[in-house]
């Protein structure tokens, strides 16, 4: 192994079977319902409470709702591409692994740093949606946080940090770090109490919808559609995340495609209603407030079911970032147990056997950036760092079908090669409209991983010799 060259190195794949015998221990345990229920738990959180409002205020108008289904059909193709790697390939890791094993050490190392990018980034993004529907929940109580410790770094503004965005990643962090099993039972009720309520407010606004908001149904044209498209696209984002639990399904090959496209299908739906019903209760230029759901039920009058809506919101949020949290954590575990980042991430302590010292790393980073950081430039980076890993993951299914040691009975991505090539190509058309300055702090952000993949990773992977 020292022998070997640094580009042999990094093109190095590694064995299906090794992974799969180190995700042996895993107990096999979730179904297909199970699956749509924890991809429910971590996609819909923020995203459907809050960009339907902002974004159709600043870029697309009431055609947020074609956004929508633009996104959704980018995130269709990826997520077909997703299911076939999981059925193929049902071990923890994610892309991180499937990029190992498909394409060698370098390119798992980029999609793992990117799903870190991901999973944090997320959170963090979350954490400040939390905040804004928790102070304005409170200030329906008269309770007032000082401007100073209520949002992002913006002097001008007079804020210095988000306190309540800081507050709640620690307090989950606090709670998974005392063992609390993310139990599939509690997940579930939650996911039925947030549908619930997105169906409340669908069935309450739809008495207050006046057509006349719909004109004009286009004010920024399509290039405000697509740049709506490309924001969000966060709200599709987490879907993926189920494919990181396949090494503990029951039957993968059947029940984790049902799992990736289900979650799919009902965060669709459940958004572009949210669109249709809110763009057309209130004027899309007033949407731009920090809770908009809530606020479009206060604007007619439904007080009451605006307060249950906070009530609901604030619980999905806070489901979303255990999940991400969990999930965060666990990928850097595993990137540190491989050697690829330096090796006290990669240890479990305590009686719990839990990866403390990477959680604990993954809220200090959560907490600076959700406390620091206003949520539209959060939600633009994390979605090129997912639409990064949503390319190769596309791409990747060509290595994939190619490679006969990798056989696979289960699902398969129709229209083979040309649909995960236009999956590919989906993706990165969304990344072009981001903004510059999306792609600059992303561009540090990868120097940063190659940086530590030379100087660091290359020379302590041990990978190959678990
Ligand atoms: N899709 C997740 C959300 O909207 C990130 O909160």
């Amino acid at each position: 192994m020292i022998f070997m060259s640094v580009k042999d190195k990094m093109w190095q794949k590694q064995s299906l079977d090794k992974y799969l015998a180190k995700d042996n221990q895993f107990v096999k345990s979730l179904s297909a319902f199970d699956l749509m229920a924890l991809g429910i738990g971590a996609v819909i959180g923020t995203g459907i409470f809050i960009l339907p409002g902002t974004v159709a205020a600043l870029k697309a108008g009431p055609g947020i709702m074609l956004s929508f289904v633009i996104a959704a059909i980018v995130c269709a193709t990826a997520a077909m591409c997703y299911a076939e790697f999981s059925a193929a390939m049902p071990v923890a890791g994610s892309a991180y692994s499937y990029g190992n094993v498909v394409f060698g050490e370098f390119i798992g190392w980029i999609l793992g740093w990117a799903l870190i990018l991901e999973y944090m980034l997320a959170v963090a993004a979350v954490s400040t949606g939390f905040s804004a529907y928790l102070s304005s929940f409170l200030a329906g109580f008269g309770v007032h946080l000082p401007t100073a410790i209520s949002g992002s770094f913006s002097p001008a503004h007079g804020t210095y940090f988000n306190l309540f965005a800081i507050v709640i990643v620690w307090l989950i962090t606090w709670m998974l770090s005392h063992g609390m099993k993310s139990s599939v039972r509690v997940n579930n009720t939650m996911v039925v109490v947030k549908i619930a309520i997105i169906i409340i407010f669908l069935l309450v606004g739809f008495f207050y919808v006046k057509p006349t908001n719909w004109h004009p149904f286009l004010p920024f044209g399509w290039k405000g559609v697509f740049g709506g498209a490309s924001t969000v696209f966060f709200a599709y984002l987490g879907f993926d995340a189920v494919s990181s639990s396949a090494a503990e399904v029951k039957n993968p090959q059947k029940a984790m495609p049902i799992g990736i496209i289900g979650t799919l299908v009902v965060a669709t739906i459940l958004y572009i209603l949210v669109s249709v019903v809110l763009t057309g209760m209130v004027p899309y230029k007033d949407l731009n407030v920090a809770n908009p759901v809530s606020f479009a039920l206060q604007k007619v009058g439904q007080n009451w079911s605006a307060g249950v809506i906070s009530i609901g919101a604030l619980a999905g949020m806070f489901t979303m970032m255990v999940t991400m949290i969990y999930s965060s954590s666990r990928l850097v575990y595993s990137i540190g147990r491989d050697g690829l980042l330096p090796k006290f991430l990669g240890k479990l302590q305590g009686e719990h056997h839990l990866p403390q010292h990477s959680l604990v790393i993954v809220t200090i980073i959560i907490s600076i950036l959700g406390g620091l950081v206003p949520l539209d430039q959060l939600t633009n980076l994390v979605n090129i760092g997912t639409l990064l890993a949503f390319t190769f993951v596309s791409i990747g299914i060509i290595p994939l079908r190619r490679n006969q040691a990798i056989p696979n009975d289960g699902f398969k991505v129709p229209g083979y090669p040309v649909l995960p090539i236009i999956s590919a190509i989906l993706c990165v058309g969304l990344m072009a409209t981001l903004p510059a300055e999306t792609w600059i702090a992303s561009i540090i952000w990868f120097v940063l991983g190659m940086i530590i993949y030379f100087s660091y990773g290359i020379r302590h992977e041990n990978i190959s010799a678990q």
